[in-house]
């Protein structure tokens, strides 16, 4: 059973783009100038997520799902994003991973807004770049498509407003809502082995409230929640819908895309944890037998 109040919440935004064409500069450029104030300088991001105040509300951004980390959450049927920014260098022009990034969002049903970077440059030719994604379906609204086209500079700062706003009318759209309490849910989005943590899992909050103490279950692995880590690397208790958090206290690393819930208790955990695990290992054993 499951209650909680419903309310809306914060859109979920991806950036993807070809090598090089600016993603990391842009994510760099609107958390550098959107961060609350007094949390700004110095304060290094600890997680490949973040979460920024924009005119419109709160934004979370992921920067870590590359295209590796998409392809197995969709293989895993997970979604965790909204809402997709397709960053195209403006002087490159569509590439294969720009296309690529067409493909996965499509598949996935999720909108996406064309960031046109680079438009500093000299070189910088947005109408190129217009033409080359209308031929592979992405049309600007001008031209009768549903697709927002944004001319912006990760250097410069130019059309962030404008970027920010267009993903925040995107997702309004979307009418995004979650239970905001209740037992906490969500994605995982990586996880590694730290040598002195153990198993560390970044994981994104999807619905109710993820607390400090709770037993979770996540892919083929559980665990009491020994810490929760917010993106600055800051201790937290509880983590609510859209919000991503590191967790501390699990018993192995789940894989990109795994569910994580809270479970009930320790004992109903571990059971359906071990079950999942030896079906794993059963199934690569019989793979090795075939
Ligand atoms: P990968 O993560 O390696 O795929 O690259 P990326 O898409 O994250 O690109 P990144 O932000 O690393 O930028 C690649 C190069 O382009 C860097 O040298 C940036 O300084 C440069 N760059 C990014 N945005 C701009 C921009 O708006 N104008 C100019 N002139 N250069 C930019
Ligand atoms: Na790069
Ligand atoms: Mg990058």
């Amino acid at each position: 059973t499951y209650s909680g109040e419903v309310g809306p919440r914060a859109p979920v935004v991806t950036v993807m783009g070809h090598v090089d064409h600016g993603k990391t500069s842009l994510l760099d450029f609107i958390r550098k100038s959107r961060v609350t104030a007094g949390e700004s300088g110095g304060i290094t991001q600890h997680i490949g997520a973040y979460h920024v105040e924009s005119a419109r509300g709160m934004i979370t951004f992921l920067d870590t799902p590359g295209h590796a980390a998409f392809t197995a959450m969709r293989a895993r049927g997970a979604k965790a994003t909204d809402v997709i920014i397709l960053v195209v260098a403006a002087d490159d022009g569509v590439m294969p991973q720009t296309i690529e990034a067409v493909t996965h969002a499509r598949a996935a049903g999720v909108p996406i807004v064309v960031a046109i970077n680079k438009m500093d440059k000299e070189s910088a030719d947005p109408e190129r770049v217009i033409n080359e994604l209308s031929q592979h379906g992405v049309i600007q609204e001008s031209w009768g498509g549903d697709t927002q086209f944004i001319q912006v500079s990760a250097h410069s700062g130019l059309g962030i407003d404008e970027l920010l706003e267009a993903v925040s009318l995107q997702a309004e759209l979307l009418e995004l809502r979650a239970h905001h309490t209740g037992p906490g849910k969500g994605v995982v989005i990586e996880s590694s082995l730290d040598k002195g943590r153990g198993a560390v899992a970044t994981v994104l909050v999807q619905s109710g409230l993820l607390k400090r103490g709770d037993v979770i279950l996540a892919g083929s692995f559980y665990g009491r929640v020994r810490a929760l880590l917010d993106e600055t690397g800051k201790p937290a208790d509880q983590a609510g819908p859209s919000i991503p958090v590191e967790v501390l206290g699990l018993n192995g690393t789940p894989n990109a895309g795994d569910e994580f819930v809270v479970a009930e208790n320790e004992r109903a955990a571990r059971d359906v944890a071990n079950l999942r695990y030896s079906r794993t290992k059963g199934a690569i054993h019989s793979l090795q037998q075939a």
